[in-house]
């Protein structure tokens, strides 16, 4: 049975799909030819991440395709209700990334407060000539450890992330209406495990309460940080979005910049992504990162695991 992997997959995954007598294909097949690559080679299962799109007329000229999988968590890529009704099994791998993302917050966030974002812009323009004056504009860091962060979405990255600001030593509160109570587990490297209870507060208590925040909802039809909420919030937060673009209001959030409102912002997702907007791309106060928050080798590797066992049980067992 033929796997393609459009969108890559990691050796790990190659390995564990072969061992189970699947045949592996990780062309990158250009979108427009995809139909016919697939009818030409029988392709079985079609794996991808964000960038291959499954629609409808795709599902409906592939007679040989029995499952779509995608490495990772978000499906707007892919007509998922649509591949259901027609038998296709679909699946993703949603655990697999979240310590990666949560990390990938904690960059942007310990970046934000010591200024890196701007320090790696300006130290190869001017770190020979003006050393004392950079030295001076980045003077007056923070530290992360005693200050509250907020987490909008309280799921698998919010949980993740909530960790690692423990172990950091922050106050960790969270908005998220359908996760009431939570507990979460540090695990440390001698075994050793110390458990939190938290406790969902209103949005409106998270925002005005945290010195950082961070967002981990899935996409929206409408925007969770506008104006309206950039405004209760306290004076020179910093905000960090690795969740989707569309739920952060980028023009709302230049607005709270350009006013001090917000200090600095972290941003892995953008609204008009793969094409984010020049003002965003150019505001000194952004630390950018091009929607890499799944992209470390571990999350790759548990990925590829995590989709191959699932192949092997739904196309192989059944
Ligand atoms: N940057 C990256 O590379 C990357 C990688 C993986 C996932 N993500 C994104 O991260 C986000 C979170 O992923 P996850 O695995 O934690 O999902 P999850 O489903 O485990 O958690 C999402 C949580 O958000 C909550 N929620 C939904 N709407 C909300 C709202 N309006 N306000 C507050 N909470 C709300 C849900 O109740 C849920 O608990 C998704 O958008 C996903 O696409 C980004």
């Amino acid at each position: 049975m033929k796997i393609l992997a459009n969108d890559g997959i990691a050796r790990t995954g190659i390995d564990a799909l072969e061992k189970e007598g699947f045949e592996v294909l990780t062309v990158k097949v250009a979108q427009e030819q995809l139909q016919n690559y697939i009818n030409e080679n029988e392709v079985a299962a079609l794996l991808v991440r964000s960038a291959t799109e499954v629609r409808k007329n795709l599902i409906d000229n592939c007679p040989s395709l029995r499952l779509i999988g995608r490495g990772g968590v978000g499906m707007d890529n892919i007509d998922v209700a649509y591949a259901k009704e027609k038998g296709l099994h679909v699946i993703n791998t949603p655990a697999a990334s979240s310590e990666s993302v949560a990390e990938l917050v904690f960059a942007h966030l310990f970046g934000g407060v010591r200024y890196l974002y701007d320090a790696n812009r300006n130290m190869p323009l001017e770190g020979d000539s003006r050393f004392k004056q950079l030295k001076k504009s980045y003077g007056s860091g923070t530290e992360l450890r005693g200050k509250t962060l907020g987490i909008i979405g309280f799921g698998r990255i919010g949980q993740a992330t909530a960790k690692v600001a423990l172990g950091v030593g922050m106050k960790v509160i969270y908005f998220d209406p359908f996760m009431e109570k939570t507990s979460v587990t540090l695990s440390f490297f001698d075994g050793q495990q110390i458990a939190f209870d938290l406790e969902s507060r209103s949005k409106e208590q998270v925002l005005k309460d945290s010195d950082f925040i961070t967002l981990h909802v899935p996409a929206q039809k409408e925007y969770v940080i506008g104006k309206k909420e950039f405004g209760l919030m306290k004076e020179g937060i910093g905000i960090v979005n690795a969740a989707r673009g569309g739920v952060l209001d980028e023009v709302a959030l230049i607005d709270a910049l350009e006013k001090g409102k917000v200090s600095f912002a972290g941003l892995d997702v953008f609204e008009s992504e793969p094409n984010p907007e020049i003002r965003i791309l150019m505001h000194p106060n952004i630390s950018l990162t091009p929607h890499i928050g799944a992209a470390t080798g571990e999350a790759q590797d548990r990925i590829g695991i995590e989709l191959a066992t699932q192949i092997t049980d739904l196309l192989k067992k059944n």
